[in-house]
């Protein structure tokens, strides 16, 4: 739906915020863009939808060059800004109804209806934008990016300040929407929410793409687990027998690492060799590995 090919930007001030980045984006999936702050994830998805220019390099949405067809690409797109750019004096019906008409769609109450009552906003249709709270202009936003249809929807940082039960409902939506084929790409700080609703995932730092890969690959691939041990007395030394394991000992506890989700049966030969050297343990704890740890980790190197 989406290529980037040897996008560079430097901005007016010569810094460079993105450099050498290559990538597509496939149609009908759920891309998470993560990255650091200042990484240049708003620049990248600002230069998609025309808002600044790339200095090198093509970007093309659905086969269309966004430089030569701009019309045609960004009325593809939805874009939910991070920055909250609302009229403070507008009504929320009205804003959303007028930004259908920029893209020139002929006007549908009954879908404007739909989306607003789907954001919960419906009950605030009438209020002027200065007399919501924060988290409610932020749906706005959201339904404003949807008036006019998007095959593609670019979430900046759409759950900022926004309370957990409406995030729910948000993902919820956004799940709704890739099931009718819209290609959606989202920045977010909580990796949580990448982790639970990508398809796919971008890193980026300081400009460059660092990783791109399925999150369920990159999971397995990346992902580290543990066992801990709590000891029912102290044990002096790691005994011979069990020097193959990676292990950790300390006062109370011995900590199992073993990698990757394939080593099925290292888990099993491990407990059979504690009971062989009688090791007593009061307690088993496990662990693995989060998007997020695999995400500072990745960031970190
Ligand atoms: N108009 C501009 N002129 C000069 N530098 C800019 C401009 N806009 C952004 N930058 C710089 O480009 C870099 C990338 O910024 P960008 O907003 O793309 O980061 P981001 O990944 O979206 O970060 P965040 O997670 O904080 O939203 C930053 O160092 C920023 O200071
Ligand atoms: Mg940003």
């Amino acid at each position: 739906m989406i290529t980037i090919s040897n996008v560079n930007k430097i901005y007016d001030n010569k810094f460079q915020a993105l450099k050498e980045v290559n990538f597509e984006i496939q149609k009908g999936e759920i891309f998470a863009l993560l990255g650091p702050n200042g990484a240049g994830k708003t620049t990248l998805i600002k230069l998609i939808c025309g808002l600044t220019n790339a200095t090198s390099g093509a970007v093309t949405v659905d086969g269309l060059d966004i430089v030569k067809n701009f019309r045609q690409t960004r009325k593809l797109i939805g874009l939910v800004p991070q920055e909250l750019t609302t009229s403070p004096f507008e009504t929320v019906w009205n804003t959303v109804s007028f930004s259908r008409g920029l893209f020139g769609k002929a006007p549908n109450p009954g879908y404007i209806e739909k989306i607003l009552k789907q954001l919960s906003l419906w009950d605030k249709k009438d209020n002027k934008l200065m007399t919501l709270s924060g988290g409610m202009k932020r749906r706005v936003m959201i339904a404003k990016a949807l008036s006019h249809e998007p095959r593609v929807l670019f979430l900046d940082e759409p759950t900022a300040g926004v309370d957990v039960e409406l995030r729910k409902d948000m993902w919820q939506q956004v799940r709704e929407l890739k099931e009718t084929g819209v290609t959606i790409i989202l920045t977010t700080h909580y990796i949580e929410e990448a982790e639970e609703m990508a398809d796919r995932v971008g890193v980026i730092s300081s400009g460059k793409i660092i990783l791109i890969e399925e999150k369920n690959k990159l999971m397995k691939k990346m992902s580290k687990k543990e066992i801990k041990l709590v000891l029912g007395k102290p044990l002096s030394a790691i005994p011979s027998s069990l020097s193959n394991y990676d292990l950790k000992l300390t006062d109370n506890s011995l900590i199992y690492s073993y990698g990757d989700a394939n080593n099925t049966h290292g888990v099993s030969d491990f407990f059979e060799q504690l009971k062989k050297e009688n090791i007593e343990y009061t307690d088993i704890k496990t662990h693995e590995s989060s998007l997020e740890e695999i995400f500072v980790e990745l960031v970190n190197k």
